[in-house]
């Protein structure tokens, strides 16, 4: 029988990642699609007229039909937990977008209430779902790298600050900037391909500089992500548009730098495993080139990389099938949760964190 979902919230990740995923599976039904801003939600109806069923802006409206088994909460960061919270409360399983949530205590909530409730809750960490990703997970545990003994990882852009002034940039709403927002994506795939690991200690320094004057900010004609949602002339601008880091773990060390804007106008997404057999570099998003330290050789292979998130949604919906927790359970995310959690601790009091 089909699973029955409720979607709360369609703006940009719910219209450009999730919505085409639903549509090419057929194993679901969409019976609500909810955002407090109604035409959002009548678009996909629009967009998706043999999908979705119905157009709601108040998804209690979705929580108290009983025929519902799931809820797709993507949403911005602030509302993940109450809404994920109520349709746990309320008997759904539940699929929240990345970040978890704004801090490390609300998630370890959130995971514990579906423990009570003996529900799934995935979050969005779609690229352990990436080709790509998945290929070097397999070649560590194949013993390709040999020992990784350090991985680095670069986010930085250009100009990307998200939706200056609006849910993006105020740490009430978003828990961080770059690091809780980009930086979540590289640090989590980090871990899973290191099989999880277990943080010892870490430092971190957090700046905002590229927007303290929000109206002085100059990203013409480079765009700004979510620009609908700016608010340049009310809003707040209180999170990290730089970020840097090194932590200790009981497999790998980690550093990393990200950037969502600089004045160095280059773009470097990319992480690089050190191995003592063997090395990596991973394009973010793309493909990766594996070094053999024997031969000498370099290698991009040849594969195609099918959609993450279609991916990560039939996962979703396969776990809810059959009750088995796999890779994007929230009892796999939380170790990524604790470690924004602390560098974001360590910035603020300038100091080295021990775990
Ligand atoms: N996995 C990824 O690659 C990825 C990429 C982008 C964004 N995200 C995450 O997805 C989430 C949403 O980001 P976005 O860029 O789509 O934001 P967005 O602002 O475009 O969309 C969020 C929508 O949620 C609606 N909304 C807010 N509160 C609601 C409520 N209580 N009930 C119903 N609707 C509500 C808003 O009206 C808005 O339309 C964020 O948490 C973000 O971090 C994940």
């Amino acid at each position: 029988m089909k699973k029955v979902i409720a979607v709360v919230g369609c703006g940009r990740i719910a219209q450009n990642a999730h919505f085409p995923a639903f549509s090419q599976m057929d194993n679901i039904r969409i019976k609500y699609a909810c955002d407090l801003v109604e035409d959002k939600a009548k678009a996909m109806k629009d967009k998706y007229p043999d999908l979705v069923e119905n157009v709601i802006t108040d998804y209690k409206a979705a929580l108290a039909d009983k025929e519902v088994d799931a809820v797709y909460v993507l949403t911005p960061n602030y509302a993940h937990y109450t809404v994920t919270m109520d349709a746990l409360k309320a008997g759904k399983h539940v699929f929240c977008e990345k970040p978890i949530t704004v801090n490390y205590a609300l998630s370890c909530e959130m995971a514990k209430e579906a423990e009570k409730q003996g529900k799934i809750l995935n979050i969005g960490v779609c690229n352990r779902y990436h080709k790509s990703v998945e290929m070097l997970e397999q070649y560590y545990r194949e013993g390709k790298f040999g020992k990784i003994y350090h991985v680095y990882c670069s986010f930085r852009n250009f100009r990307c600050i998200p939706g200056l002034g609006g849910p993006f940039t105020d740490k009430k709403q978003s828990g961080g900037g770059v690091l809780i927002d980009w930086g979540v994506h590289f640090l989590d795939l980090i871990f899973y391909i290191l099989g999880g690991v277990k943080i010892k200690n870490l430092t971190c320094d957090a700046y905002n500089e590229m927007a303290k004057d929000m109206k002085a900010y100059n990203y013409t004609g480079y765009g700004m992500w979510a620009e609908d949602t700016a608010d340049i002339e009310h809003g707040v601008n209180d999170v990290d548009d730089f970020i840097s880091g090194y932590v200790r773990t009981d497999k790998a060390n980690i550093s990393f730098n990200g950037a969502w804007a600089q004045n160095v106008k280059e773009n470097d997404m990319y992480i690089d495993f050190m191995g003592d057999k063997g090395g990596a570099r991973l394009i973010y998003g793309g493909k990766f080139t594996f070094t053999d330290g024997k031969t000498l050789e370099s290698v991009t292979p040849e594969y195609d990389i099918p959609d993450m998130y279609l991916k990560e949604d039939n996962a979703f919906v396969e776990s809810i099938e059959t009750g088995v927790k796999n890779k994007g359970n929230i009892e796999n995310v939380l170790e990524t949760a604790l470690l924004l959690d602390r560098l974001y601790a360590s910035a603020e009091k300038h100091e080295e964190i021990k775990l």
